[in-house]
C-alpha cells in the first residue's frame, strides 16, 4: 500500500515503536504504515544507533519524538517508559523489532560461541521484550486492550545454521511473548510474536550466508517473500481493534514458506544441477 493512502485503523491509538535504524529496517516501515493509519508515537533506538542519525528524518516525517534506550539495561527501560507516558499518557500498541548477536558479528560459530556474547544476544534479543513488558506495566503505561508485537523468525522452530545463537534467542522471545500474553489477557492486553520471512535489512544482511536463505525462502514459498512494507501492513492489522482475540500466537508472515516441502522450481534446479536421471517428475 501505497504511503498516502491508509484506512484510519490506528486513529487515536498510540505507542512505542522500537528498532528502527534505517530506511530498510522492518520497524521503520511499521512506523510509516502506522503514521499513515493514524497513529502517534514515540521511536526508540540504543543510543549508539541514534548517533548514526538516520532516525531524524523518520522522526520529522512522522511527527514521533525519538528517545534512547539501550534495552539491556533495566534503568534505560524503566526512563523510557516514563518519558513514554509524560509525552503520550499510556500506550496501546508496543512495537519489538530488536535483535543483535555478537557471536554472529564476530563470526564465533556455534559450536565456539563466546558464552559472555551468547548472553548478550539472550538478553538484547529476547528477555529484553521481558523488560519492556514489565516497565510498561509497572509504570502504568500499557493501557488496556494493548496489542504488543515482537518480529521473530522461523530459525525458533527449525535450525538454520547460520543463524547460529539467534536460533535460541528467537525461541525464548516466542516463548516470553507466550508467557506474558496469558498475563495480560486479563486486561484485553494481546502478546504475539510475527515470525518474518529473510528480509534484506542491516541486521537481516549482516548475517553470514543470508543471501542463500533469502534465495532459499524465496524459491519455496509459493507466494515468494513478503517486503518490508508488507510486514508493516500485517503489524497494522494486529496493532488495530480487528484483531481484539488473537494473543500467545507467533504468526507465519512468510509467504507460505512453514506449509511447503518442496517447490517444483527447486525440484528442477536441483535436478539440473546433480543431472539425476531418477528426479524426472
Ligand atoms: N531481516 C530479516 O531477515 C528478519 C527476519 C525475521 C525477523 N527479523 C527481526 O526483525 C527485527 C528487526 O530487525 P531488522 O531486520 O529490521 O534489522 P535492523 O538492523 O534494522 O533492526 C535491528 C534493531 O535492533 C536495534 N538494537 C540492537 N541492539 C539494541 C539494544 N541494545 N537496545 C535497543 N535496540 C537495539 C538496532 O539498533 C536496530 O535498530 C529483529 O528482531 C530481527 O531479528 C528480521
Amino acid at each position: 500500500m501505497s504511503e498516502e493512502k491508509g484506512y484510519g485503523l490506528l486513529k487515536g491509538k498510540k505507542g512505542i515503536i522500537f528498532g528502527a535504524l534505517d530506511d530498510r529496517s522492518i520497524a521503520w516501515r511499521i512506523a510509516l504504515a502506522c503514521h499513515r493509519e493514524g497513529g502517534q508515537f514515540v521511536l526508540s533506538n540504543a543510543p549508539i544507533a541514534l548517533r548514526l542519525g538516520a532516525l531524524n528524518a523518520l522522526s520529522e516525517k512522522t511527527g514521533a519524538p525519538v528517545f534512547p534506550c539501550d534495552v539491556s539495561s533495566e534503568e534505560d527501560v524503566e526512563k523510557l517508559m516514563n518519558q513514554t507516558k509524560e509525552e503520550l499518557g499510556g500506550v496501546d500498541f508496543i512495537l519489538h523489532a530488536i535483535g543483535m548477536s555478537p557471536n554472529i558479528r564476530k563470526k564465533k560459530e556455534y559450536k565456539g560461541l563466546n558464552y559472555k556474547w551468547f548472553q548478550q544476544t539472550l538478553d538484547i534479543s529476547a528477555i529484553s521484550l521481558h523488560k519492556i513488558l514489565h516497565y510498561a506495566e509497572n509504570t502504568g503505561l500499557l493501557n488496556d486492550g494493548a496489542s504488543v508485537i515482537a518480529l521473530s523468525y522461523i530459525g525458533a522452530q527449525r535450525v538454520f545454521s547460520k543463524y547460529s545463537d539467534m536460533n535460541d534467542a528467537k525461541a525464548l522471545l516466542e516463548s516470553i511473548a507466550r508467557n506474558y500474553g496469558s498475563r495480560l489477557a486479563d486486561r484485553g492486553i494481546r502478546v504475539n510474536t510475527i515470525s518474518q520471512a529473510p528480509t534484506r535489512t542491516s541486521a537481516g544482511t549482516g548475517i553470514k550466508g543470508f543471501d542463500g536463505m533469502y534465495t532459499f525462502a524465496e524459491k519455496i514459498a509459493p507466494l515468494g517473500n513478503p517486503t518490508a512494507d508488507e510486514c508493516a501492513d500485517y503489524c497494522v492489522t494486529l496493532f488495530s481493534d480487528l484483531t481484539r482475540k488473537v494473543t500467545m500466537q507467533n504468526l507465519y508472515h512468510d509467504g507460505g514458506f512453514v506449509s511447503s516441502g518442496v517447490s517444483e522450481e527447486m525440484v528442477i534446479g536441483l535436478q539440473k544441477l546433480y543431472g539425476d536421471e531418477d528426479f524426472e517428475l
